[in-house]
Protein backbone atom coordinates (compact mmCIF):
# COMPACT_ATOMS: atom_id res chain seq x y z
CA UNK A 1 0.00 0.00 0.00
CA UNK A 2 0.98 3.40 -0.91
CA UNK A 3 0.94 6.05 1.89
CA UNK A 4 0.59 9.55 1.24
CA UNK A 5 2.99 11.87 3.75
CA UNK A 6 0.91 12.91 6.62
CA UNK A 7 2.09 16.56 5.49
CA UNK A 8 0.20 16.25 2.36
CA UNK A 9 -2.93 14.77 3.96
CA UNK A 10 -3.66 17.06 6.66
CA UNK A 11 -3.09 20.19 4.56
CA UNK A 12 -5.61 18.25 1.54
CA UNK A 13 -8.32 17.93 4.49
CA UNK A 14 -7.58 21.78 5.77
CA UNK A 15 -7.71 22.62 2.73
CA UNK A 16 -10.85 20.33 2.22
CA UNK A 17 -12.55 21.70 5.40
CA UNK A 18 -11.65 25.53 4.87
CA UNK A 19 -13.70 25.43 1.51
CA UNK A 20 -16.30 23.73 2.58
CA UNK A 21 -16.96 26.01 6.12
CA UNK A 22 -18.18 28.52 3.05
CA UNK A 23 -20.68 26.04 2.47
CA UNK A 24 -22.47 26.20 5.46
CA UNK A 25 -23.68 29.63 6.77
CA UNK A 26 -25.26 30.17 9.84
CA UNK A 27 -28.05 27.32 10.01
CA UNK A 28 -30.24 29.39 13.29
CA UNK A 29 -33.74 28.92 12.90
CA UNK A 30 -35.30 31.62 10.56
CA UNK A 31 -36.57 34.62 12.09
CA UNK A 32 -40.15 36.17 10.48
CA UNK A 33 -39.99 38.49 6.92
CA UNK A 34 -39.19 42.25 8.11
CA UNK A 35 -38.18 45.01 6.48
CA UNK A 36 -34.91 45.93 5.88
CA UNK A 37 -35.85 49.14 8.23
CA UNK A 38 -36.80 47.02 10.32
CA UNK A 39 -34.39 44.97 10.49
CA UNK A 40 -31.28 47.77 10.33
CA UNK A 41 -33.60 49.43 13.51
CA UNK A 42 -33.28 46.23 14.96
CA UNK A 43 -29.66 45.24 14.54
CA UNK A 44 -29.05 48.37 16.83
CA UNK A 45 -30.97 47.03 20.14
CA UNK A 46 -31.61 43.42 19.37
CA UNK A 47 -28.91 42.06 21.50
CA UNK A 48 -27.13 38.88 20.27
CA UNK A 49 -28.85 35.82 19.18
CA UNK A 50 -28.79 33.19 22.03
CA UNK A 51 -29.51 30.83 19.09
CA UNK A 52 -26.10 31.23 17.09
CA UNK A 53 -24.60 27.91 16.36
CA UNK A 54 -20.63 27.98 16.78
CA UNK A 55 -19.14 24.98 15.56
CA UNK A 56 -16.30 23.48 13.45
CA UNK A 57 -17.90 24.57 10.48
CA UNK A 58 -19.79 27.75 11.74
CA UNK A 59 -17.70 30.52 12.85
CA UNK A 60 -18.15 33.26 15.60
CA UNK A 61 -20.41 35.78 13.97
CA UNK A 62 -18.15 38.70 12.84
CA UNK A 63 -20.57 41.71 14.89
CA UNK A 64 -20.61 39.21 18.00
CA UNK A 65 -18.36 41.23 19.97
CA UNK A 66 -19.86 44.87 19.41
CA UNK A 67 -23.47 43.09 20.57
CA UNK A 68 -22.24 41.34 23.69
CA UNK A 69 -22.89 41.94 27.19
CA UNK A 70 -20.85 40.31 29.52
CA UNK A 71 -19.81 40.09 33.33
CA UNK A 72 -17.19 38.70 35.35
CA UNK A 73 -16.43 37.21 38.77
CA UNK A 74 -14.04 35.23 40.22
CA UNK A 75 -14.00 31.37 40.87
CA UNK A 76 -13.13 29.57 44.13
CA UNK A 77 -9.55 28.85 42.54
CA UNK A 78 -9.27 32.70 41.73
CA UNK A 79 -9.42 32.72 38.16
CA UNK A 80 -11.40 35.18 36.67
CA UNK A 81 -14.33 33.86 34.27
CA UNK A 82 -16.28 36.49 32.16
CA UNK A 83 -19.55 35.14 30.95
CA UNK A 84 -22.53 36.55 28.95
CA UNK A 85 -24.61 38.66 31.16
CA UNK A 86 -28.21 36.62 31.08
CA UNK A 87 -26.03 33.11 31.28
CA UNK A 88 -24.56 34.11 34.32
CA UNK A 89 -28.23 35.02 36.09
CA UNK A 90 -28.88 31.71 35.10
CA UNK A 91 -26.45 29.69 35.90
CA UNK A 92 -26.66 31.27 39.28
CA UNK A 93 -30.01 30.18 39.58
CA UNK A 94 -28.71 26.90 38.32
CA UNK A 95 -26.21 26.86 40.84
CA UNK A 96 -28.72 27.48 43.59
CA UNK A 97 -30.75 24.78 42.63
CA UNK A 98 -27.73 22.57 42.53
CA UNK A 99 -26.80 23.32 46.33
CA UNK A 100 -30.37 22.08 47.70
CA UNK A 101 -29.02 18.63 46.27
CA UNK A 102 -25.78 19.30 48.39
CA UNK A 103 -23.94 19.46 44.57
CA UNK A 104 -21.41 22.32 44.03
CA UNK A 105 -20.04 23.32 40.55
CA UNK A 106 -18.31 26.67 39.92
CA UNK A 107 -17.14 27.80 36.82
CA UNK A 108 -13.59 26.95 34.93
CA UNK A 109 -14.30 28.85 31.72
CA UNK A 110 -16.79 30.66 29.93
CA UNK A 111 -16.09 33.58 26.91
CA UNK A 112 -12.77 33.30 25.56
CA UNK A 113 -11.04 35.61 23.12
CA UNK A 114 -9.65 34.61 20.18
CA UNK A 115 -5.99 34.54 21.72
CA UNK A 116 -7.13 32.77 24.82
CA UNK A 117 -8.48 29.95 22.65
CA UNK A 118 -5.28 29.95 20.56
CA UNK A 119 -3.11 29.44 24.33
CA UNK A 120 -5.57 26.51 25.04
CA UNK A 121 -4.85 24.86 21.22
CA UNK A 122 -1.19 25.62 21.68
CA UNK A 123 -0.91 23.68 25.02
CA UNK A 124 -3.13 21.07 23.83
CA UNK A 125 -1.44 20.23 20.84
CA UNK A 126 2.22 20.33 22.31
CA UNK A 127 0.89 18.31 25.77
CA UNK A 128 -1.12 15.10 23.84
CA UNK A 129 -0.60 15.99 20.34
CA UNK A 130 -2.46 17.44 16.94
CA UNK A 131 -5.53 15.06 16.99
CA UNK A 132 -6.40 14.61 20.71
CA UNK A 133 -6.03 18.76 20.83
CA UNK A 134 -9.14 18.78 17.38
CA UNK A 135 -10.82 16.48 19.53
CA UNK A 136 -10.96 18.03 22.72
CA UNK A 137 -10.43 22.29 21.79
CA UNK A 138 -12.35 24.02 19.17
CA UNK A 139 -9.94 26.03 16.69
CA UNK A 140 -9.95 29.66 17.58
CA UNK A 141 -12.64 31.60 15.67
CA UNK A 142 -14.86 28.62 16.20
CA UNK A 143 -15.57 28.01 19.70
CA UNK A 144 -18.73 28.25 21.16
CA UNK A 145 -16.75 29.77 24.44
CA UNK A 146 -16.16 32.91 22.21
CA UNK A 147 -19.82 33.72 22.22
CA UNK A 148 -19.68 33.63 26.04
CA UNK A 149 -22.79 31.40 26.39
CA UNK A 150 -20.97 28.87 26.40
CA UNK A 151 -19.81 27.93 30.46
CA UNK A 152 -17.58 25.31 31.49
CA UNK A 153 -18.31 23.67 34.93
CA UNK A 154 -16.40 22.11 37.35
CA UNK A 155 -17.06 20.20 40.50
CA UNK A 156 -16.07 20.75 44.44
CA UNK A 157 -16.71 17.60 45.98
CA UNK A 158 -15.61 17.71 50.13
CA UNK A 159 -14.80 21.20 49.94
CA UNK A 160 -12.11 20.27 46.81
CA UNK A 161 -11.86 21.58 43.49
CA UNK A 162 -12.20 18.76 40.86
CA UNK A 163 -10.74 20.83 37.60
CA UNK A 164 -8.99 18.57 35.08
CA UNK A 165 -11.26 16.89 32.76
CA UNK A 166 -10.33 12.84 33.79
CA UNK A 167 -10.82 13.63 36.57
CA UNK A 168 -14.42 15.23 36.19
CA UNK A 169 -15.28 12.34 34.63
CA UNK A 170 -14.90 9.98 37.13
CA UNK A 171 -18.20 11.54 38.93
CA UNK A 172 -21.01 10.18 35.82
CA UNK A 173 -23.85 9.84 38.57
CA UNK A 174 -23.13 13.50 40.23
CA UNK A 175 -23.19 14.94 36.20
CA UNK A 176 -26.32 13.37 35.36
CA UNK A 177 -27.70 15.20 38.13
CA UNK A 178 -26.38 18.24 36.86
CA UNK A 179 -27.57 17.57 33.37
CA UNK A 180 -31.20 16.64 34.35
CA UNK A 181 -31.53 20.28 35.59
CA UNK A 182 -30.14 22.06 32.75
CA UNK A 183 -32.98 22.71 30.36
CA UNK A 184 -34.87 24.38 33.44
CA UNK A 185 -32.40 27.48 33.65
CA UNK A 186 -32.32 27.66 29.67
CA UNK A 187 -29.09 25.53 29.50
CA UNK A 188 -27.89 22.22 26.90
CA UNK A 189 -25.79 19.81 27.20
CA UNK A 190 -23.57 20.50 23.79
CA UNK A 191 -21.22 17.88 23.51
CA UNK A 192 -22.86 13.98 23.63
CA UNK A 193 -21.49 10.90 24.48
CA UNK A 194 -21.94 8.97 20.74
CA UNK A 195 -22.21 12.24 18.79
CA UNK A 196 -18.58 13.05 18.05
CA UNK A 197 -19.62 12.91 14.42
CA UNK A 198 -22.14 15.65 14.36
CA UNK A 199 -20.37 17.92 17.37
CA UNK A 200 -16.71 17.05 16.37
CA UNK A 201 -15.68 17.06 19.74
CA UNK A 202 -15.57 14.01 22.51
CA UNK A 203 -18.07 13.92 25.16
CA UNK A 204 -17.62 16.68 27.90
CA UNK A 205 -20.36 16.78 30.87
CA UNK A 206 -18.95 20.15 31.73
CA UNK A 207 -19.92 22.69 28.77
CA UNK A 208 -23.09 23.54 29.06
CA UNK A 209 -24.80 26.05 26.31
CA UNK A 210 -27.05 29.02 27.50
CA UNK A 211 -29.84 29.37 24.92
CA UNK A 212 -32.16 31.72 26.89
CA UNK A 213 -35.61 29.85 26.27
CA UNK A 214 -36.56 27.42 28.63
CA UNK A 215 -38.94 25.05 26.53
CA UNK A 216 -36.28 24.95 23.32
CA UNK A 217 -33.98 24.07 26.23
CA UNK A 218 -36.20 21.00 27.73
CA UNK A 219 -36.98 19.90 23.95
CA UNK A 220 -33.74 19.71 22.94
CA UNK A 221 -32.56 17.57 26.31
CA UNK A 222 -35.88 15.19 26.37
CA UNK A 223 -35.33 14.16 22.54
CA UNK A 224 -31.43 13.70 23.99
CA UNK A 225 -30.08 15.34 20.42
CA UNK A 226 -27.26 17.61 19.37
CA UNK A 227 -28.13 21.36 19.09
CA UNK A 228 -27.13 20.86 15.56
CA UNK A 229 -29.61 18.15 14.97
CA UNK A 230 -32.29 20.88 16.71
CA UNK A 231 -31.38 23.31 14.17
CA UNK A 232 -31.17 21.31 11.36
CA UNK A 233 -27.53 21.46 10.91
CA UNK A 234 -27.13 18.37 10.37
CA UNK A 235 -28.05 16.71 7.52
CA UNK A 236 -27.11 12.78 8.17
CA UNK A 237 -29.01 9.61 9.76
CA UNK A 238 -27.71 6.75 12.06
CA UNK A 239 -24.22 6.19 12.07
CA UNK A 240 -23.19 2.39 11.82
CA UNK A 241 -20.13 1.72 13.67
CA UNK A 242 -18.64 -2.13 13.28
CA UNK A 243 -16.16 -2.59 15.83
CA UNK A 244 -15.26 -6.06 14.19
CA UNK A 245 -13.07 -8.67 16.32
CA UNK A 246 -9.76 -7.89 17.26
CA UNK A 247 -6.98 -10.11 18.87
CA UNK A 248 -4.72 -7.33 18.93
CA UNK A 249 -6.91 -4.24 19.97
CA UNK A 250 -9.51 -3.90 23.00
CA UNK A 251 -12.87 -2.43 21.42
CA UNK A 252 -12.08 0.45 23.48
CA UNK A 253 -8.65 1.32 22.04
CA UNK A 254 -11.07 0.96 18.62
CA UNK A 255 -13.44 3.53 19.91
CA UNK A 256 -10.71 5.72 20.74
CA UNK A 257 -9.24 5.81 17.42
CA UNK A 258 -13.39 5.88 15.70
CA UNK A 259 -13.85 8.82 17.82
CA UNK A 260 -10.77 10.94 16.30
CA UNK A 261 -11.80 9.91 12.99
CA UNK A 262 -15.43 11.23 13.48
CA UNK A 263 -14.35 14.59 15.22
CA UNK A 264 -11.78 15.22 12.01
CA UNK A 265 -14.99 14.22 9.57
CA UNK A 266 -17.09 16.73 11.36
CA UNK A 267 -15.20 19.25 9.73
CA UNK A 268 -16.22 18.73 6.41
CA UNK A 269 -19.20 20.58 6.09
CA UNK A 270 -22.22 18.82 4.25
CA UNK A 271 -20.48 16.15 4.31
CA UNK A 272 -22.73 12.52 5.41
CA UNK A 273 -21.46 9.97 7.25
CA UNK A 274 -22.79 6.52 7.17
CA UNK A 275 -20.39 4.11 8.21
CA UNK A 276 -16.78 3.24 9.91
CA UNK A 277 -15.76 -0.23 10.28
CA UNK A 278 -12.74 -1.58 11.89
CA UNK A 279 -10.45 -3.01 8.50
CA UNK A 280 -9.58 -6.21 10.58
CA UNK A 281 -6.08 -7.09 12.23
CA UNK A 282 -4.81 -8.46 8.62
CA UNK A 283 -4.90 -4.95 7.72
CA UNK A 284 -2.36 -4.16 11.00
CA UNK A 285 0.73 -5.51 8.95
CA UNK A 286 4.53 -4.90 9.73
CA UNK A 287 4.91 -3.51 6.24
CA UNK A 288 2.71 -0.77 6.80
CA UNK A 289 3.50 0.35 10.48
CA UNK A 290 7.50 0.09 8.87
CA UNK A 291 6.24 2.72 5.87
CA UNK A 292 4.44 5.08 8.83
CA UNK A 293 7.32 5.13 11.04
CA UNK A 294 10.07 6.30 8.05
CA UNK A 295 7.18 8.80 6.52
CA UNK A 296 7.08 10.40 10.34
CA UNK A 297 11.04 9.49 11.56
CA UNK A 298 10.41 11.49 14.76
CA UNK A 299 7.38 9.84 15.87
CA UNK A 300 8.38 6.80 17.57
CA UNK A 301 5.09 4.92 16.21
CA UNK A 302 4.55 1.56 17.47
CA UNK A 303 0.86 0.42 16.71
CA UNK A 304 -1.37 0.91 13.67
CA UNK A 305 -4.70 0.72 12.99
CA UNK A 306 -7.10 0.79 9.83
CA UNK A 307 -10.54 1.78 9.28
CA UNK A 308 -12.79 1.73 6.53
CA UNK A 309 -15.77 4.97 6.04
CA UNK A 310 -18.36 5.68 3.98
CA UNK A 311 -19.21 8.73 3.80
CA UNK A 312 -21.19 10.87 0.95
CA UNK A 313 -20.39 14.45 -0.32
CA UNK A 314 -22.37 17.77 -0.54
CA UNK A 315 -23.84 18.75 -3.70
CA UNK A 316 -21.32 21.24 -4.24
CA UNK A 317 -17.91 20.57 -2.51
CA UNK A 318 -16.16 23.60 -4.13
CA UNK A 319 -12.53 22.80 -5.55
CA UNK A 320 -10.97 20.39 -3.07
CA UNK A 321 -9.75 16.81 -3.25
CA UNK A 322 -13.18 15.49 -2.86
CA UNK A 323 -15.88 15.00 -5.76
CA UNK A 324 -19.53 16.71 -5.17
CA UNK A 325 -22.55 14.88 -4.41
CA UNK A 326 -20.69 11.62 -4.56
CA UNK A 327 -20.68 8.40 -2.37
CA UNK A 328 -17.03 7.29 -1.29
CA UNK A 329 -17.11 3.74 -0.01
CA UNK A 330 -14.56 2.24 1.81
CA UNK A 331 -12.34 4.99 2.43
CA UNK A 332 -9.32 4.69 4.28
CA UNK A 333 -8.34 6.11 7.47
CA UNK A 334 -4.91 5.38 9.30
CA UNK A 335 -4.38 6.12 12.42
CA UNK A 336 -0.57 5.16 14.70
CA UNK A 337 0.03 5.63 18.29
CA UNK A 338 3.60 5.37 20.28
CA UNK A 339 3.71 3.21 23.32
CA UNK A 340 2.63 6.48 25.73
CA UNK A 341 0.22 8.18 23.48
CA UNK A 342 -3.45 8.17 21.94
CA UNK A 343 -4.34 7.49 18.26
CA UNK A 344 -3.18 10.20 15.40
CA UNK A 345 -4.58 10.24 12.18
CA UNK A 346 -1.66 9.57 9.68
CA UNK A 347 -3.26 8.67 6.80
CA UNK A 348 -6.51 8.66 4.77
CA UNK A 349 -8.04 8.40 1.56
CA UNK A 350 -8.00 5.70 -1.25
CA UNK A 351 -3.82 5.11 -0.49
CA UNK A 352 -3.52 1.49 -2.07
N1 LIG B 1 -13.87 22.46 24.34
C1 LIG B 1 -14.65 23.17 23.36
C2 LIG B 1 -14.94 22.29 22.20
C3 LIG B 1 -13.97 24.43 22.91
O1 LIG B 1 -12.74 24.50 22.95
O2 LIG B 1 -14.66 25.33 22.48
ZN1 LIG C 1 -16.23 24.26 27.06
Amino acid sequence: MKMRSIISLMLCLCLTAAVLVGCGGNASKPTENVTEAATAAETKTDGIDYMVLVNKTHKLPDDWEEKLETVHMTNSVGDDVETEKKAYDAYLKLKADLEKDGIHVDLDSARRSVADQQRIMDDFTKQYGKDYALKTVATPGYSEHHTGLALDLYLIIDGKDITENEDMMQYPEIWSKIHAKLADYGFILRYLEGREYITGYGYEPWHIRYIDNVDTAKEIMSKDITFEEYLGAYKGGKVDIDYGTSSIYKEDELKDAVIQIECRFASLDGCVLKSIRYAGDEAVTDEKLKAIQEQNPDSKYTQIVEFLMDFHTPENTGDTTLESDRDYTDYQWWLARTADSGWEIVSFGYGA
